[in-house]
């Protein structure tokens, strides 16, 4: 026989946050009505030492079995009620929360009664999804301490020799023949260190890496499968030579693969006239002495990039002033031009422009959209460019002209993109998993990137990502374990049609099919966004927490009454949410129509919950995800904008209005955009 469901009910004053607007005792007295809710309590200050206290020995007196907390909002105070209600003896994942101040007192400030009736609905949403939580559990995988690192380049190694510092193995794989990456063509990192050459800053690490007890180098060689997941990757490389193949048991992975420079083909003669040349050629020729007589050089900045195309490659200004002053060294009578659009010196090598201008190398800036034009009078190279300081149209004759052009990922990326089953953008730059919150993060756990396989980097700042990428995948290699979220996925084989389509669409490679097309969830790697349980044709998954009739119950107590007066909103828990109790703490009062029912992702809302909405009577309904591309599941808010598409036409079939169905990605600070969306939807569905 099942567990009686015994709901207690912890309702916050917050001092006058809540209360001053809410009418709490009103709610209090409310939520005893409710189904299963066998306690309730009014706390002034609910988060308090001696509140939190007096809950847990309430959970214990009143055999408590499932726990609503209605206060703040769960982004910031949910893990320590969380932690409360274990230490209460209660599994935590038996905890709902709602958020009766950012969302209730804080935006309907100057309607009590409205902000009361709203705080009510709310609860009783929180109370119907409790009677229906389960208990979850955090889930461990076991983690070795055996790196492999792609790429030996300053970053590759760099990172290798950090892991290997700290006790773990490292394994380098390098499809060149010698270590050193593109840094092998460099001729100076920086001009005021001429003394170390790029060549000494290989040669340093190099021997660092090859006399490295902890540290395997395999050079010539190629991946040539991986397969599993961290703590548990079995990977085989091929030899370039003889084909042979070694397979190692690996823990976890680096991938520092690189960049190169995209050739300026077909442009300014470039391929055809040998006295054109790209940045990293010239490095070549300086680097090997062969530039003996430089002549007059003509620098271009920004071929290839900085346009529709490309942005900024970030490195461009700075080697082309480093480079400058390199030709001047050679010969201090050379007539050196650099020809840009805007000088992006931001990082330290600032001061090298100071020695340039001291040296005598032009600086001419032209129009972005009128670059300089290659002509050549009797077989000489002249540069026609408008310089737009000046005002003066100028013919700048060049014995040498060198391109600082755009770059790409090295060509192995297509490769490892598939091996990894990451993703790289259109220019093969490997991709991380969040901009700010993983920037050497892959998605998948126990993967991380760093140095120019990311983007173009300076020397330092690989060797500085790659120290971030090392210490990414040395954590769980120290704890020994990695740790997942209990939000994860469930799926039910009774059920399941093996269309494979949970596989296909997980974003972190969690879902594997074996030899009979059957899926299972690798726990430790799903984080949980609930993509695969919207998307599967058979219903069969579930994600704890966020199961389909938890949201379904949500949504019915939402509609019980006057339905027609509310906004089912569905918002995503980071950003949206984020912009939600933006929209609070900023006190921007909007219309007091929405119930918002959270999910961890936009992702997670599938096409029957917005129908149950709109046959429940809604009278609009509102997912809100992240904006793009921030979406912390890192695809999930293209799967929710590609659905509710799909939602619409469906939506049009039952004879419902898809214009009733409102979608918003905000970020974290959007509280404004919130409240617009609030309030734009009141006006266009009619309920002011
Ligand atoms: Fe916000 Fe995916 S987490 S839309």
């Amino acid at each position: 026989m099942s567990e009686e469901v015994r709901i207690g009910v912890f309702i916050c004053d917050c001092g006058s946050n809540i209360a001053g607007v809410v009418n709490v005792p009103a709610v209090v007295e409310y939520a005893r009505g409710l189904p299963h809710v066998v306690f309730v309590d009014e706390g002034r200050w609910s988060c308090s030492v001696d509140a939190l206290n007096t809950m847990k020995q309430s959970i214990k007196d009143n055999r408590i079995n499932r726990v609503v907390i209605a206060s703040c909002t769960p982004r910031t105070h949910e893990p320590l009620f969380k932690q409360s209600v274990k230490e209460a003896g209660l599994n935590p994942y038996l905890l709902e929360f709602v958020s009766i101040r950012e969302q209730v007192s804080w935006v309907h400030m100057d309607m009590p009664e409205v902000a009361t009736a709203k705080a009510k609905d709310l609860v009783k949403m929180g109370v119907a999804k409790a009677a229906l939580l389960e208990e979850g559990e955090e889930i461990r995988l076991p983690v070795r301490t055996e790196c492999l690192v792609i790429g030996g380049g300053a970053a590759g190694m760099t990172a290798a020799l950090h892991i290997a510092d700290q006790g773990f193995s490292a394994f380098i794989v390098e499809k060149a023949p010698d270590l050193g990456g593109i840094l092998n063509r460099v001729n100076v990192v920086s001009h005021d260190r001429h003394s170390v050459t790029a060549a000494d800053l290989v040669k340093s690490k190099k021997e660092a890496v090859e006399s490295h007890p902890n540290i395997k180098v395999f050079k010539n060689t190629m991946i040539d499968s991986v397969e599993g997941y961290i703590g548990n990757y079995k990977v085989a490389l091929r030899s370039n030579g003889d084909g042979t193949l070694k397979r190692l048991d690996i823990s976890t992975i680096i991938v520092a693969s690189g960049m190169r420079e995209i050739e300026p083909a077909g442009l300014y003669e470039y391929g055809v006239d040998p006295r054109v040349v790209t940045q990293l050629q010239l490095e070549e020729r300086l680097k090997g002495g062969s530039l003996k007589d430089p002549g007059d050089v003509v620098i271009i900045n920004c071929v290839n990039s900085k346009n529709e195309t490309r942005g900024c490659c970030t490195v461009g200004c700075p080697v082309s002033v480093k480079n400058a002053l390199a030709v001047k060294e050679i010969n201090p009578d050379s007539r050196v031009s650099i020809l840009y659009r805007d000088l992006s010196m931001v990082r330290e090598e600032h001061f090298q422009l100071d020695a340039a201008k001291a040296a005598g190398i032009k600086f001419i800036r032209f129009p972005d959209r009128s670059y300089p034009e290659l002509v050549k009078k009797n077989g000489s190279l002249v540069l026609n460019v408008h310089d737009l300081l000046s005002g003066r149209d100028m013919a700048i004759p060049a014995d040498l002209l060198v391109l600082t052009t755009g770059f790409c990922g090295d060509e192995s990326v297509d490769a490892i993109k598939g091996q990894l089953k990451v993703s790289s953008n259109k220019d093969n730059f490997f991709q991380e998993a969040h901009v700010k919150l993983g920037p050497v993060d892959f998605p998948s756990a126990g993967i991380a990137l760093c140095g120019c396989s990311k983007s173009p980097k300076s020397y330092k700042e690989s060797c500085e990502e790659a120290m971030a990428a090392a210490m990414r995948v040395s954590i769980p290699m120290k704890r020994g374990y990695v740790e997942a979220e209990g939000i994860v996925a469930d799926i039910d084989l009774a059920d399941c049609n093996k269309c494979g389509l949970c596989h296909k669409r997980c974003p972190y490679s969690a879902i594997q099919v074996n030899e009979e097309k059957e899926p299972s969830v690798i726990k430790a790697l799903c984080k949980g966004c609930g993509l695969c349980a919207a998307d599967c044709p058979q219903e069969c998954i579930s994600i704890v927490h966020y199961s389909d009739p938890q949201i379904l119950a949500q949504v019915d107590a939402a509609l019980e009454h006057d339905p027609e007066k509310k906004i089912v909103g569905f918002v995503c828990h980071w950003c949206a949410l984020g912009g939600v109790d933006m929209a609070g703490v900023s006190r921007l009062q909007y219309p007091p129509f929405g119930r918002l029912i959270r999910v961890m992702c936009s992702a997670r809302v599938s096409i029957k919950m917005i129908e149950r909405a709109f046959a429940g009577g809604a009278a609009g309904v509102l997912v809100a995800g992240c904006e793009f591309p921030t979406c912390h599941y890192i695809t999930g808010n293209y799967a929710a904008e590609t659905r509710l598409k799909r939602a619409k036409k469906k939506l049009a079939k039952l004879g419902y209005d898809p214009e009733r169905l409102w979608n918003t990605w905000c970020s974290a600070a959007d509280g404004p955009k919130f409240a617009g969306v609030m309030r734009d939807m009141a006006k266009a569905l009619k309920l002011e």
